[in-house]
């Protein structure tokens, strides 16, 4: 897809982060921009900040773990654009803790959102791309996560991988089907967003207990994400990358730092069926 004036994009996770970094460059793109997101007073504001710029937005409160909230986007976005052209779903949520110590909760609520996000955006949106029939892109917000495996963050290593998969069958599906929608799977290294405050949309249901909050791996690990965030990439160098791809039908959109030497680790030691080697990202001097 290579013409983007005038065209379409639906972004979930857009009040913060990657997602409104995407939105913005969207905007810059003359693109018409949904913006979707769990979060009410962020989201007003990222819709006001793109529109006192000159964008054509509508943001749309969804939860994008519920199918009816991701239909209710789809319905908001075609009324109000009538079309859709890129669709990312990106929001996502991180928590930590050792596998077995960590509650069924945060299974359920990563899943939920990271998992069934995409889940929900790709049975709502591709059947809308379909039946258009013009050339769309749909981006799906993996990790680096989803290339490798560490101790701690397993949950969210997971769904990373869920969503990795999910991408690349979806890029054979419509490949197969010869439709002029192209797949890109974002995987980024540490991003200064506000991923290392993902409890702040955490729902009732879901809330830690004393034990839980006081877990020593989890504080540890949080203390070491809210150190990466502060140094980490800007949201605005992936938007860019994100571009290009869309424009050059690119699936893979991986970091660019020492995450791809434990990526290329963890697939050697596959190749060569051995066993998982720790291969934290460390950058070399
Ligand atoms: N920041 C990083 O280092 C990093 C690295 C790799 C991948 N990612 C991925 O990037 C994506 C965006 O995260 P970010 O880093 O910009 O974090 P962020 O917290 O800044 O933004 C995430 C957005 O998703 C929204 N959100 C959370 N739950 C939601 C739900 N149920 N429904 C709709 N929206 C919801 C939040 O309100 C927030 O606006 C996530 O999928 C994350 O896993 C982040």
């Amino acid at each position: 897809m290579n013409e983007f004036e005038g065209r379409v994009a639906v972004v979930t996770g857009a009040a913060s982060g990657i997602g409104l970094a995407l939105a913005e460059r969207f905007a810059k793109e003359g693109m018409r921009v949904a913006l979707a997101d769990v979060e009410a007073t962020p989201l007003e504001r990222a819709a006001q900040r793109l529109a006192d710029r000159g964008a054509d937005v509508v943001s749309v409160l969804t939860d994008v773990s519920r199918p009816e909230q991701v239909q209710a986007l789809a319905d908001r976005t075609l009324e109000a654009f009538g079309a859709v052209h890129v669709v990312c779903n990106n929001a996502g949520v991180f928590s930590s803790g050792r596998l077995w110590d960590a509650p069924l909760d945060d299974y359920e609520w990563l899943m939920g959102v990271n998992v069934y996000g995409v889940v929900h955006g790709i049975r709502t949106f591709v059947p809308i791309l379909l039946e258009q029939g013009e050339a769309g892109h749909v981006v799906n917000t993996a990790s680096m996560a989803a290339v490798t495996s560490m101790p701690w963050t397993g949950i969210y290593f997971m769904t990373k991988h869920a969503v990795l998969s999910l991408s690349e069958t979806l890029y054979h599906e419509l490949t197969q089907q010869g439709a002029k929608i192209g797949v890109s799977v974002v995987c980024p290294e540490v991003i200064a967003t506000a991923i290392d405050r993902s409890d702040r949309n955490r729902p009732d249901e879901f809330q830690l207990g004393a034990t839980e909050a006081a877990d020593e791996t989890r504080k540890l690990v949080n203390e070491g994400l809210s150190a990466g965030v502060q140094s980490g990439v800007p949201p605005a160098r992936i938007a860019d990358r994100t571009l290009e791809a869309i424009r050059a039908n690119r699936f893979y959109v991986l970091a660019e730092d020492a995450w791809r030497r434990s990526c290329d680790t963890r697939l050697e030691d596959i190749r060569l069926a051995r066993n998982p080697t720790f291969a934290p990202p460390v950058e070399e001097n």
